[in-house]
């Protein structure tokens, strides 16, 4: 049976992030968009994932696009606008509550941004 587990959180920072991570999710989407939302329970933490079938991120680019103005250079082939501010506020308010962030992305197949978020015990 599932049990109901707790974190500690601040709701507002909480639902920018994810916010943030459903935006760009749908922003750098193709076509049809496929977006899920997990929350699984997993040895203490609970897994935050947001995983998208876009044009996902270049493996030498994935640190950098965390950095404050960041966007990956994509000619012309995808004018989405942004000020690459999204995932620096997200990386920041992520490692203010002592979380992880982490990315798993393969180009022009998608993306997965997850976040690991322990569980309280008392
Ligand atoms: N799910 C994703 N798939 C592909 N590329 C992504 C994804 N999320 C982020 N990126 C890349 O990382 C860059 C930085 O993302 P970030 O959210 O910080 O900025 P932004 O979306 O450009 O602007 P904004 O400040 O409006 O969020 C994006 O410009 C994009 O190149
Ligand atoms: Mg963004």
């Amino acid at each position: 049976m599932s049990q109901i587990e707790k974190i500690d959180a601040d709701p507002i920072h909480l639902t920018n992030i994810v916010l943030n991570l459903l935006d760009n999710a749908l922003k750098y989407s193709v076509e049809v968009p496929f977006i899920e939302v997990t929350v699984t329970d997993s040895k203490g933490f609970l897994m935050v994932r947001v995983t998208d079938n876009g044009i996902g991120i270049p493996k030498k680019l994935k640190k950098r696009v965390f950095e404050k103005f960041y966007r990956v250079p994509t000619g012309n082939i995808h004018n989405t606008k942004g000020f690459g501010l999204g995932l620096y506020y997200t990386r920041n308010a992520v490692k203010a509550h002592g979380w992880k962030i982490s990315i798993e992305s393969i180009e022009d197949r998608g993306t997965a941004m997850q976040i690991l978020i322990p569980v309280k015990t008392s």
